[in-house]
């Protein structure tokens, strides 16, 4: 079975250079035997996560997204730092899902004229709490540096570490999914996955 990968582009700009790296890392991974989504939340905006409305699935996108959540065995957050954070874009979607999360893999991209580590820290954080895994490496760059004005990649290093990520996500994402696949359908009681029997 492919491991199948959401990229989720959480930048509001339309020149977005961490979604540009999010779509070298889908690319990449097709190469691998994968296969790719790419949900952009600047063309499929969510509505601000509010609880009480959570159940009205006809509204908004949120029904498209939570099918494209629901497909995926892994995923990719990119986001660009703002105020050494993940965007506020980014952290409407994560409070959107979590039950989904669960036995998937997470890999991350950030945009920082700084390193971004406090920002993809923030996101694993956020994704262990919703009991995802995550990639213990992730790829942050300054978008200046990494794309010229058209869009293209001019840093080689860069395109070196987002296939690199490419083929580690496809690699390790496939060994946690596979493993929470064999885990629900054990009847062993002592696993994490266990919880999620339906
Ligand atoms: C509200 C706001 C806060 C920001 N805070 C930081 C910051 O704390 N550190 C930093 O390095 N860059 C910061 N930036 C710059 C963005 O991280 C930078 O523009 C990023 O490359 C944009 O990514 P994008 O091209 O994917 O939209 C901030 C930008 C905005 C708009």
């Amino acid at each position: 079975m492919p491991l199948k990968i959401l990229g989720v582009g959480g930048s509001m700009r339309e020149t977005s250079r961490s979604t540009l790296a999010l779509k070298i890392i889908l690319e990449g991974s097709k190469s691998f035997g994968a296969e790719t989504k790419l949900l952009d939340l600047r063309k499929y905006p969510l509505p601000f996560y509010d609880p009480s409305r959570r159940d009205d699935t006809d509204e908004h996108n949120i029904r498209r997204i939570d099918q494209d959540v629901n497909w995926a065995d892994a995923l990719i957050l990119a986001s660009p730092d703002y105020h050494g954070s993940m965007s506020g874009t980014i952290k409407n979607f994560l409070d959107h899902f979590w039950s989904e999360f669960a036995g998937k893999t997470f890999a991350y991209v950030c945009t920082s004229h700084e390193r971004g580590l406090t920002v993809m820290d923030q996101m694993r954080t956020a994704v262990r709490q919703c009991y995802g895994w995550s990639m213990p490496y992730g790829a942050s760059f300054n978008g200046d540096q990494g794309f010229d004005e058209d869009g293209l990649i001019v840093n080689l290093a860069l395109e070196r570490r987002l296939k690199m990520l490419a083929r580690d996500l496809v690699i390790y994402g496939k060994i946690i999914r596979d493993q929470f696949l064999s885990d629900i359908a054990s009847d062993e009681v002592a696993t994490f996955a266990a919880r999620y029997r339906g």
